[in-house]
Formats: structure tokens, sequence, C-alpha cells
């Protein structure tokens, strides 16, 4: 990242999870409840364990902002985690009660960090791998998303996503890979919303539940896709200059860098590659705008994929996903991602004892059956946190009135191209 920075720490069952951002210019308005609203998204989801029902997650300022506004400096923000009342002396900073050392883990599960983890930083206890490389910490990446979210929101941009497969269950309307308005995407989102899987289709809903129920009975778990969003995006953030400032590469690596992520399309992705050339691109248009559109500020409403009322430059398709060579196009950015059925299962799969080589059953930690809704609202905030670098990177400000200055201004000389 160019302009933002941020750091998260704190293991699954310590203290707390803390968060660092750097880089969000003062002036922003936000409050805990900003925060707070994404973090209990993230704890929804038909589909997850117990652990969800412990924690309610509050994200504590503890700088950066002032009188409800950021002043420039760090932001820094705490979670605590509730569980840790019940791990205390395992989780303990100084030397551990001789009954807290004897429950060392030492099964490795398959699909975790367990293993490579244990080989790799010398240590015949797994849990100080698995602490770490569990998705708790995700919670801090979605609270920190949540502010950058807020800051793109004063340029009216707007980030959602919704899920779209759970196991072999999927919605089949293909137009939602690609061709979606902004408002019909938002009114995806919004259906999403009451939907127990963030699925925007009742009755898919219904399938997946189902199917999720059959899962737990099992002691098995389920992945799935989710779609992530963003409208309102400017022509113009990222680059095709060099290999780093790509936009769809920094979105891949911020998305891919989800646990249990496994594969992210841009726009209509893999099914590109079994189409011809001609099917696929979004050809361009062009429709000046009314003298009435002008007077109103409506000429080249930038970004729109909403041909019928578009003018300057527009698309009637987006099977880029927004963006091309590396650099927004003005539509909405469209991406997907695929998540792992959950690896740690109540049904044990074979494994190796680290210290006596045993066969043995893998171990098995509290755990969710599916929890594809919730990697949707953590993508979104990884999302969020790429695109307001990008943003950043291109209007730049130390207060936000300097980046809307700079922002109104190239929006302006966009309509005059
Ligand atoms: C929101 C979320 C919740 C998760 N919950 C669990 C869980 O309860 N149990 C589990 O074994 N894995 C869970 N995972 C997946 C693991 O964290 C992940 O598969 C593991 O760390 C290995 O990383 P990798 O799959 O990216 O290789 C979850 C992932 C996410 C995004």
């Amino acid at each position: 990242m160019s302009h933002l920075r941020f750091l998260t720490s704190g293991e699954s069952h310590g203290k707390a999870l803390i968060g660092i951002l750097e880089g969000i210019p003062s002036g922003l308005s936000l409050s805990e409840d900003d925060i707070d609203r994404d973090l209990k998204r993230r704890q929804g989801g038909y589909g997850r364990g117990a652990r969800m029902k412990i924690e309610s997650d509050h994200a504590e300022i503890l700088s950066g902002v002032r009188s409800g506004k950021t002043i420039g400096s760090p932001i820094t923000l705490l979670i605590e985690n509730k569980d840790w009342k019940n791990w205390i002396d395992v989780m303990s900073v100084e030397r551990r009660s001789p009954d807290a050392e004897s429950e060392k883990i030492t099964r490795p599960r398959p699909g975790h960090a367990d293993l490579a983890g244990a080989i790799k930083y010398g240590t015949h206890d797994i849990r100080n791998i698995l602490e770490r490389s569990s998705a708790r910490e995700t919670a801090m990446r979605v609270a920190l998303g949540a502010i950058t979210k807020k800051f793109l929101s004063d340029f009216d941009v707007n980030i959602g996503s919704y899920v779209v497969q759970i196991g072999n269950v999927k919605i089949q309307n293909s137009k939602l890979k690609t061709q979606n308005s902004p408002n019909e995407l938002l009114s995806l989102f919004k259906k999403a919303e009451d939907s127990p899987v963030r699925c925007s289709d009742k009755t898919v809903s219904e399938e997946m539940i189902k199917l999720i129920d059959r899962a737990t009975k099992e002691g098995n778990s389920l992945g799935g896709i989710f779609e992530v969003f963003v409208t309102g995006v400017p022509v113009g953030l990222g680059s095709h200059i060099q290999w780093d400032k790509r936009l769809d590469g920094r979105l891949a690596q911020a998305l891919m860098s989800i646990q249990a992520i496994k594969g992210i399309e841009v726009g209509f992705g893999f099914d590109m590659a079994k189409h011809f050339g001609s099917e696929v691109m979004d050809e361009i248009f062009y429709r000046a705008s009314s003298k009435e559109q002008r007077a109103k500020g409506l000429h080249s409403q930038l970004p729109t994929s909403n041909s019928e009322f578009a003018t300057g430059f527009y698309r009637k398709t987006n099977y880029a996903g927004g963006i091309e060579g590396g650099i927004t196009n003005g539509m909405p950015i469209i991406l997907r991602a695929a998540m792992k059925p959950i690896p740690t299962l109540k049904r044990p799969l074979r494994s190796i004892d680290i210290v006596t080589k045993e066969q043995v059953e893998a171990a098995y930690e509290r755990s969710d059956i599916c929890a594809v809704p919730a990697a949707g609202v953590i993508a979104e905030a990884m999302v969020a946190l790429i695109i307001a670098d990008a943003f950043l990177e291109k209007f730049g400000g130390d207060n936000i009135d300097e980046t809307k200055r700079s922002y109104v201004s190239y929006v302006e000389n966009i309509e005059k191209f």
C-alpha cells in the first residue's frame, strides 16, 4: 500500500486484537458505531460456531480521533476477546501452570498452518501457530476496513458483498456476474443483508441453509463463493505503468490474504476464457449530455454503468469488472472469491502426532461449519482498504477538504475530456 498502511496484532484467545491504520486524512467524521456495525455483520451468518455466541465485538478507538473527527494521526483500535477469560492460564504471558502446560496441541489439522507453522517456527505446541493463523484476526481487518469505508462513502463510493454459492447450491442467474448497474448491485446487497446466509435469493438461501444443516449433522463443513462490488469509483484509480500499481493485482492480493480464500475472479473472470474476444469486451460509446443535464451537473455522471442514463464515454456491458489495464474505468468493480470448506472437522481427519509420530485423528478446536457469509464482509473491508489507498494515491490530501477539492477538480476535468 502506498498511502495507507495498517497492521493487526493479537492471538485468537489472547486478551485483545489491536489494529493501527495510518494515512487517513484529518477531518473525517468517525465514531465507534461506524465500526461496530460491520463487526456485527462479520459475526453473523448461518453456520458459525459457538465462538461467535461468546463474542460481541466492539472496537474501542484508542487514538487518532478527537471530538468525533480524525486528526491525521495513526488510528489505533482495540477489540477485546471476551473468550480470553476462559483461556487466561493457557494464554498467559508468564510461565503457565503445569495443567496448562500439559494441554499442548500436537495433532496438526490438515488444511491449516498447524504443521508447516510448527516446523517453521520450531515449536511442538501447535497452539503457538493456530492462535495467530485463526481467522479471529479478521475482526480487526473488518474494523480498520470500516474506517476506510466511511472515508470512501464521503465520495459516494460504496462497497458491498453477497453470497452466490455454498457447496453446490448456487444462484443460477449469470447476469449476476457482470451486468448489473450500481442500483441493481445495491439492491442485491440489501436483499442479501436480510438473508441468514447473505444471499439475495430467498429460495436459494433456504437451500443453502438446508445444506449447512446437513453438513452440521454429518460433522462436515462447507465453502462457497461470494461477490464483492464497488460502486461510484471514478475512472483512473490504479495504473498500468508497473506490475505492483495495477489495481486488479492489488485487490486480488488483498482478497487472497483472507484465510481459506482459494480463487479470485475480476469481472467475468474464468468465464472469459471460454468465449471469443468479440463476445466479452466492453465496447465504448459516447453520448453528449443535454443542456438540461449540464445545468443539473449530470454530464458524464462518472462512474455509471447504467447506459440508459450515461453521458460522456460509457459501456453497455461490464465484463471487465470495472478494471482495464490495472486502472478503474468508471464501471462498478466486480470481484468474486472462492472459499474452501472449513478445514476443522468434527468427523476426524487423519494426521500424525508431531511428538510421538503416531497416526492419530487431527485435533478438534471449536469450529464454524460454514463461514462464507462472514468472509464476504471481511472481503468488503479488504477491498475498502485497497480502494481507499488507491484513492488517496490519486487525490492526496492531509485533510479531507483537500482530498475533496482535488477529487472535484479531477471529475470536472474528465467532463471536458
Ligand atoms: C470468517 C472465517 C472463519 C473461519 N472459521 C474457521 C473455523 O471455525 N475453523 C477452521 O478450521 N477454519 C476456519 N476458517 C478457515 C481457516 O482460518 C483457514 O482455512 C486456515 O487458517 C488455513 O488457511 P488457508 O485455508 O488460507 O490455507 C475461517 C476462515 C474465515 C475467513
